[in-house]
């Protein structure tokens, strides 16, 4: 079925309509659109084109697809993988440690998913409250102990927690402001419930490494905003938020927990905030010149990445995916890889088993089939993991088999050449 499609005009975060026109990718399926089996397939597409704010430069979609379609009922369960959890455990460690959450404050999360890390404040005791849009997980969540609203967050849905449970100490939003389109509405949210001390802690994926290290797979209908410091810092400031802390957290290709506070709390920012506005402003983020520069090197990489993998398939190679992530399906879609050069996709997320992937159908299996019929070649879509799993997966390259990680310019790992190698087509380019 086709949701409804808005195109963006005026900027969510300043209001302006004066837009740079980056890199479009045409006409794209839902990249977390898992689909069951089937003979034959009929999937909406929508536009996938990505612009950028000359006045506050944020980097947006034109298109955002309604809510309800992306994430009503939602199979990206967060990872469980020992990067994230680590960070899970840091941020924990932050509340307390740095802002002195204590036993008994409430913590509330916007995109709790599961639960799991709502769950490690529980263990530490505090009281907790999640709101995620997704009622099937939000099922598991409550299943497990980690009560959680299935809404989405804005002023109403904290209203109702304030009024029950009091003003929040800790907020949290991971990995899911960048999906929120009125991010105004929401934020009037957080400062409905949160305390006049309390700490606004959001960790989005941060759009340096995204343009220096190609991630363009990274962009997809459900990502609506790939937010620099800069343009945060000034989002919160038009909600009274002032910005006391900032730091790099090594998930999702590169991200950034930026910690906010109301301005009257009398919280000094730590030199981590200004250090890192003078980092964008090198970098020239407030100029064109970057976004041209990505829109290049992505076209190029793509143009790569199909070669390379069509060149091992007419080789007499089998080539499969490993991971499924949505960010795959995207790339998947970008070079136009599909089930004739791709044999399945292995992933260890049992929701995705039996699926395919939307757009090029490819099957998505089990780590325990993948390992029972390996193929010879893997391309490594959930490269934000390459070190764990090139780790795990030794075995797997010590009988011969290669990864290509296709991110930021595509390589090929053996056993012989664990850092990788540029393949040679690279080389000439
Ligand atoms: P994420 O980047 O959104 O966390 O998605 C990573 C995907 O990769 C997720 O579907 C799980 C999958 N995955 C594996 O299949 N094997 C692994 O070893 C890891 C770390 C992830
Ligand atoms: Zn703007």
């Amino acid at each position: 079925m086709q949701a409804t499609v808005r195109r963006v005009e005026e900027c969510r975060v300043c209001g302006a309509n004066d837009w740079l026109e980056v890199i479009s990718f045409g006409d794209q399926e839902l990249a977390n659109g898992f689909l069951p089996q089937a003979e034959e397939y009929a999937e909406p597409t929508y536009p996938l084109d990505v612009i950028v704010c000359r006045n506050c430069w944020l980097m947006t979609i034109r298109h955002t697809v309604d809510p309800d379609a992306l994430f009503s009922h939602y199979v990206y369960v967060s990872s469980e993988s020992d990067l994230i959890l680590d960070q899970m455990r840091h941020i924990v460690d932050v509340a307390v440690d740095r802002f002195g959450l204590a036993p008994g404050d409430l913590v509330v999360e916007l995109g709790s998913n599961v639960g799991i890390h709502l769950g490690m404040f529980q263990a530490a005791g505090m009281r907790v409250t999640g709101v995620d849009p997704a009622r099937n997980l939000v099922e598991i969540a409550n299943q497990s102990g980690v009560e959680s609203i299935p809404d989405f967050f804005g002023p109403e849905v904290a209203g109702r927690i304030r009024s029950g449970k009091g003003p929040a100490r800790f907020m949290l939003g991971r990995q899911c402001f960048a999906h929120i389109d009125d991010v105004h509405n929401v934020l009037d949210g957080v400062t409905t419930v949160l305390a006049p001390d309390g700490v606004l802690a959001i960790e989005v994926p941060y759009l340096l490494p995204l343009l220096d290290e190609n991630q363009f797979d990274t962009i997809f209908h459900e990502h609506l905003s790939y937010f620099s410091f800069g343009t945060l810092v000034r989002l919160f400031a038009a909600h009274g938020l002032r910005v006391v802390d900032v730091e790099r957290a090594p998930v999702h290709g590169g991200s950034i927990v930026v910690y906010s506070s109301p301005a009257d709390a009398g919280r000094e920012p730590s030199p981590a905030v200004a250090e890192l506005l003078a980092v964008e402003e090198r970098r020239g983020l407030n100029t064109e010149r970057p976004y041209r520069e990505f829109a290049e090197r992505t076209t190029r990489v793509i143009d790569s990445v199909r070669t390379l993998v069509r060149e091992l398939v007419a080789g007499g190679q089998r080539v499969a995916g490993y991971g499924a992530p949505s960010k795959g399906c995207a790339l998947l879609q970008f070079c136009g890889l599909d089930a004739r050069d791709l044999e399945f996709l292995s992933d260890t997320t049992a929701l995705k088993h039996g699926k395919v992937t939307p757009g090029t159908h490819i099957p998505v299996i089990s780590p325990l089939q993948a390992r029972a019929n390996p193929p010879d070649c893997y391309l490594l879509l959930a490269w934000n993991y390459a070190e764990e799993i090139l780790r795990k997966e030794k075995a797997f390259l010590e009988n011969g088999g290669s990864f290509i990680v296709p991110i930021p310019e595509p390589r090929v790992v053996t056993a012989e050449s664990p850092g990788g190698q540029l393949p040679g087509l690279n080389a000439a380019a």
